[in-house]
């Protein structure tokens, strides 16, 4: 496959790292822990021995097969060391019946026919080498051969077929993989239809990546098995922009100041407005508002304990109803122009921001001009050396231009200049984009020319390589503002 191919079809190989933090947490952990405990009784070793074998696995999108080689090894070494356990080193007859982890226990679908093929083999290829091994501490033939046993790869589209076909969900224990990701704008024709035979009827249904569909089949498949448990490696595309609307309903991105400045959000629940019907499906959700509401009643504070029994709502809930313009409260000193920047209305604000809800570009071009960020120097505070935002006294008391239409046109197109050269740099943060090092030219470049338009906008009052005539301009504003 060349690199358009595989940018296509979505084919990463996963490296063991990835895997494994998927198999650890979804289902490896809990085996070990387990075995630790089962250790007492040849007993309970045996029926954690018939557990092993009756896993059932299935990776939609399983390429080379790497996750099943890799699920498929854990299991028999963790059955390695409970055989050691039960039995001594001496001689056994029962052949047949000591390995029971069995490759027939995995389920692929690979839609290309060559990692289908290579799939199978390593299956094969695995389980010849566990036998070896198992085979040389014993000291006896395991080698099964011909071999009776198949792991049950497909070459198909996974989104075209019903993986009950394959495996049914009632039978299945643990969906896996590292399904593809491919951006809405990318995607081929083919894909799209996939898409919309998987999620036809779903709002905003041309924003989503080709590997929602199959979290949706994944969602399918755990609605027949409530016990059937899912974990992909997914990259934070998955979590970003319109799709955490539609498949993440209840999870908002959470800025506080770094996180908005390193492009590094957090996620938070947001129940706001949940139905308490959906929220009794998710069992991990009531705890966590039943921890919530424990919380607040053991708090010191009145105010807190007040509130313990709306444990669904936040203390101070800092929404707009619209999208936003966000200034940082803190920054650094060492950024000529504070980074600040629209939001859209589903992100959340955290109290380490300031919101402006129903900005404007004439408002962000003035509050991300020099004069504005001369302003801050002078009359904001500062936490350590940085920068300190402050409603009151940087916000409240700042002297805005008296414009005409003419010059907040002019104001608002600058600015709408700086955004559009932003959107080149869409993948870098705030902190890189204006920091000393690495702020691209074309962004000084704009930036400057924004400075300039607000110079206009106040009349060319002071010169304008100045920034000490300049803030004392606005201070001469400010004080005619104050009298009158
Ligand atoms: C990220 S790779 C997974 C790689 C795999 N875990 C490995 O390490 O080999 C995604 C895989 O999905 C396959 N794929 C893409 N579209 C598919 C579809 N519609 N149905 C099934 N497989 C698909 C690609 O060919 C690729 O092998």
């Amino acid at each position: 496959m060349d690199q358009e191919e595989r940018r296509s079809l979505g084919a990463h190989y996963t490296s063991e790292e990835n895997i494994l933090k998927v198999l650890e947490a979804l289902f490896l952990d809990d085996l070990y822990d387990e075995f630790e405990r089962s250790k007492n009784t040849v007993r309970e070793l045996e029926s954690f021995h018939e557990k092993l074998a009756s896993l059932t696995f299935l990776d939609s999108a399983c390429g080379s097969g790497n996750f099943l080689v890799m699920t498929y090894q854990k299991l028999r070494e963790l059955e390695f060391e409970v055989l050691k356990m039960i039995h001594d080193s001496s001689q056994l007859r029962m052949v047949d019946i000591f390995v029971k982890v069995s490759i027939d226990q995995f389920y692929g679908i690979e839609y290309e026919e060559f990692p289908t093929e290579v799939a199978k083999v390593s299956m094969l290829l695995i389980k010849h080498l566990m036998d070896q091994r198992v085979s040389n501490h014993f000291g006896f033939n395991l080698i099964d051969f011909p071999v009776k046993e198949n792991a049950n790869i497909l070459n198909a589209n996974a989104l075209r077929v019903d993986w009950n076909d394959l495996i049914d969900a009632v039978n299945l224990d643990y969906i896996i993989g590292n399904p593809p990701f491919v951006g809405a704008r990318i995607m081929a024709s083919r894909q799209k239809k996939d898409i919309h035979l998987v999620l036809e009827g779903i709002k905003n249904i041309g924003n989503l990546d080709y590997v929602s569909a199959w979290y949706a089949k994944a969602a399918d498949m755990i609605e027949e098995n409530k016990d059937l448990k899912a974990a992909f490696v997914s990259t934070n595309s998955i979590c970003q922009g319109e799709q955490v609307a539609i498949l993440w309903k209840y999870f908002r991105q959470w800025y506080g100041a770094r996180e908005f400045i390193n492009n590094e959000p957090r996620y938070c629940l947001y129940l706001g407005d949940a139905n308490p019907r959906d929220l009794r499906k998710m069992p991990l959700v009531i705890e966590r508002i039943e921890n919530v509401r424990k919380l607040r009643l053991k708090s010191k504070s009145e105010g807190t304990r007040k509130i313990a029994d709306i444990p669904t709502k936040f203390h101070i809930t800092n929404i707009s109803n619209g999208d936003y313009l966000l200034i940082p409260e803190t920054s650094s000193e060492n950024r000529k122009y504070i980074p600040i920047g629209f939001m859209n209305k589903e992100s959340l604000a955290s109290n380490a921001v300031r919101i402006m809800p129903n900005a404007t570009t004439y408002h962000f071009g003035i509050l991300t001009s020099n004069v504005h960020n001369a302003w801050i120097r002078m009359v904001g505070g500062r936490l350590k050396s940085d920068y300190r935002y402050s409603k009151n006294i940087v916000y409240n008391n700042f002297p805005w231009p008296q414009v005409d239409k003419a010059s907040k046109d002019n104001v608002a197109e600058y600015a709408k200049a700086v955004l559009n050269v932003r959107k080149k740099y869409s993948d870098w943060s705030y902190a890189d984009l204006y920091g000393v090092l690495f702020m691209p030219k074309d962004l000084i470049r704009a930036h400057r020319e924004l400075d300039k338009a607000v110079w206009e906008a106040y009349g060319r009052a002071w010169n304008i390589s100045s920034e000490k005539e300049c803030v004392s301009h606005l201070m001469k504003i400010y004080n005619n503002l104050i009298r009158c």
